[in-house]
C-alpha cells in the first residue's frame, strides 16, 4: 500500500469541517450538514480514482466495489464513517474509510485477482451527534431502521427526513438499503483504538475480541421556573438540582457495576442567572461489555431518576434514543486478521473495544471483526486525537492482507 497517499487523503479529509486552529478546536462534521456533504464528494472522488465502481444508497451510504472474479460469491465488506462529533479528531472513522480505499486500491494495482467482490462502505451518521441516535447507515443495511428515526429533530429543529431530502437521498425508501445475510461474507472495520492498551504494550495494531454496546437516554425533568431572589429554598421545584443529583448517581452506578456512564449534553430552560431552572434536559450514555450488567445499570439509573423526581417534586420523562447490545467478534474474521498479522510479522494482541461502531450493527447480519490501530495517549472525540503515519500504514497493510485472506 502507499503510505504517503493514505496520509495525504487523511489530511485532506480533515480539512472538511476543520476549525481554523484544528489542533485546539478540531473538526465538526456532523452528519448531513454541509461539511459532511462536501466530504462525501471527496470520498466518492477518491473511490473513483481508486478504480472502484461507486453507488450511493437511499440513506446515503457510499459504497465502492472492486468486482471479484466470481460474482455469485458473497461480498467481503469493509469501511467505517466520516461524520464526526463536535470538535472531533482527524482519525475516528476516517481511517477506516480511507484506509479501506487505500487497501483496495493497492490490491487492484498489484494485480491480485480476488474471487469475492470487496465493498468499501462509508456509513451515514455513525456518531449520532446531530440527531441523538447514530448507526443510521449500518442500521438501514441491517434492516433495523424504522420510520420513527425520520421524525427526530436536530437542535435547530430540522427533521432527519428533511436533512436526508436536502442532501438528495430518499429516506422514505429506506428499506431499499437492506442487504440480506447471504449477500455478505464478512464485515471488517479498521478503527483507531481510542484507548491506551496498544500504546501501553508498544504495539501498532490489535485484534478486537468484543465491543461494548451503548444505551443512550434523554431525560427531561420539569419543575417550576421561578424568581431566584423571591422564592425561599424550601419552596422550590428546581429541575436543575434534580439533574445534578442524577449526574452523580450515574457516576456512582457506573463505577459500582464496572461499566461507564456519562452525562455529556445538558440544557436548562429558561436558562437565566436569576431564574430557578424550570426544565432540565440531559443525555445519559451507559455502556458495559456484559449485557446483563448493562441492563442492571440502566434499571438502577431509571430508579434513581424516579427517586429524585419524587424527592424534588419534579416530573420526569425518559426517552431511550439508542440501545445496542454488546457483541463478540467472529472467530473466522479474527483468524483472518491473525493470519494477516503472521504474514506481516506483526504481533497479534487481542483486546476489547470500549467505543461503539457500525460493526455492532453489521454483526447482526454477517461475520464481523475489527482491527484496532494505536491512538496517541488514548485520546479521542477530541482535537488532539492522533495516530502516527506509520501506524495508519501498518493497520492498512493488515487490512489489505485480511481482505485478501477472506476474498481469495
Ligand atoms: C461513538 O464514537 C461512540 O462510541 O459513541
Ligand atoms: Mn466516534
Ligand atoms: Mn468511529
Ligand atoms: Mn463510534
Amino acid at each position: 500500500m502507499n503510505q504517503q497517499r493514505l496520509w495525504s487523503s487523511l489530511q485532506k479529509l480533515a480539512t472538511f469541517g476543520a476549525s481554523e486552529n484544528i489542533s485546539e478546536e478540531g473538526i465538526t462534521r456532523l452528519s448531513l450538514q454541509k461539511e459532511d456533504l462536501a466530504a462525501r464528494k471527496y470520498v466518492i472522488e477518491l473511490m473513483k480514482e481508486a478504480g472502484l465502481s461507486v453507488k450511493v444508497d437511499v440513506v446515503g451510504n457510499i459504497i465502492g466495489s472492486l468486482k471479484g472474479v466470481d460474482q455469485t460469491k458473497p461480498i467481503v465488506m469493509t469501511g467505517s464513517h466520516i461524520d464526526t462529533v463536535y470538535q472531533g479528531g482527524r482519525f475516528d472513522g476516517a481511517l477506516g474509510v480511507l484506509g479501506a480505499i487505500e487497501a483496495v486500491r493497492s490490491i487492484k494495482e498489484s494485480g491480485i485477482k480476488l474471487q469475492n467482490t470487496i465493498d468499501v462502505v462509508s456509513f451515514t451518521d455513525e456518531e449520532g451527534t446531530r440527531f441523538g441516535t447514530g448507526y443510521i447507515g449500518s442500521k438501514a443495511m441491517a434492516g433495523e431502521l424504522d420510520e420513527t428515526i425520520l421524525q427526530l429533530r436536530d437542535d435547530e429543529g430540522v427533521s432527519y427526513e428533511e436533512a436526508f431530502c436536502q442532501a438528495g437521498f430518499q429516506p422514505e425508501r429506506y428499506k431499499e438499503a437492506i442487504r440480506n445475510k447471504e449477500e455478505i461474507k464478512a464485515f471488517i472495520e479498521m478503527h483507531i483504538e481510542q484507548g491506551k492498551v496498544l500504546e501501553g504494550n508498544n504495539l501498532p495494531i490489535g485484534i478486537v475480541t468484543s465491543i461494548q454496546g451503548p444505551v443512550w437516554m434523554e431525560v427531561t425533568f420539569e419543575g417550576h421556573a421561578d424568581h431566584a431572589g423571591a422564592t425561599p429554598m424550601n419552596m422550590r421545584y428546581d429541575s436543575g438540582l434534580a439533574m445534578a443529583e442524577v449526574m452523580l448517581d450515574v457516576e456512582k452506578i457506573a463505577t459500582q457495576y464496572g461499566g461507564v456512564g456519562t452525562v455529556g449534553k445538558l440544557r436548562i430552560e429558561p436558562g437565566g442567572v436569576n431564574i430557578i431552572p424550570g426544565i432540565s434536559k440531559f443525555s445519559i450514555d451507559l455502556r458495559h461489555i456484559d449485557k446483563t450488567k448493562r441492563i442492571d445499570m440502566v434499571n438502577k439509573v431509571r430508579e434513581a431518576i424516579h427517586q429524585v423526581s419524587i424527592k424534588r417534586g419534579v416530573s420526569a420523562k425518559v426517552d431511550v434514543k439508542k440501545s445496542v447490545d454488546p457483541k463478540v467478534c467472529s472467530p473466522k474474521v479474527m483468524e483472518a486478521i491473525e493470519e494477516a498479522c503472521h504474514q506481516l510479522d506483526q504481533p497479534t494482541m487481542k483486546l476489547q473495544c470500549g467505543a461503539g461502531h457500525d460493526s455492532l450493527i453489521m454483526a447482526n447480519i454477517t461475520e464481523m471483526g475489527m482491527i484496532f490501530v494505536r491512538s496517541k495517549d488514548g485520546i479521542s472525540h477530541h482535537p488532539k486525537e492522533w495516530t502516527d503515519t506509520e501506524d495508519c500504514a501498518i493497520g492498512t497493510q493488515v487490512l489489505f492482507n485480511t481482505l485478501v485472506n477472506l476474498a481469495q
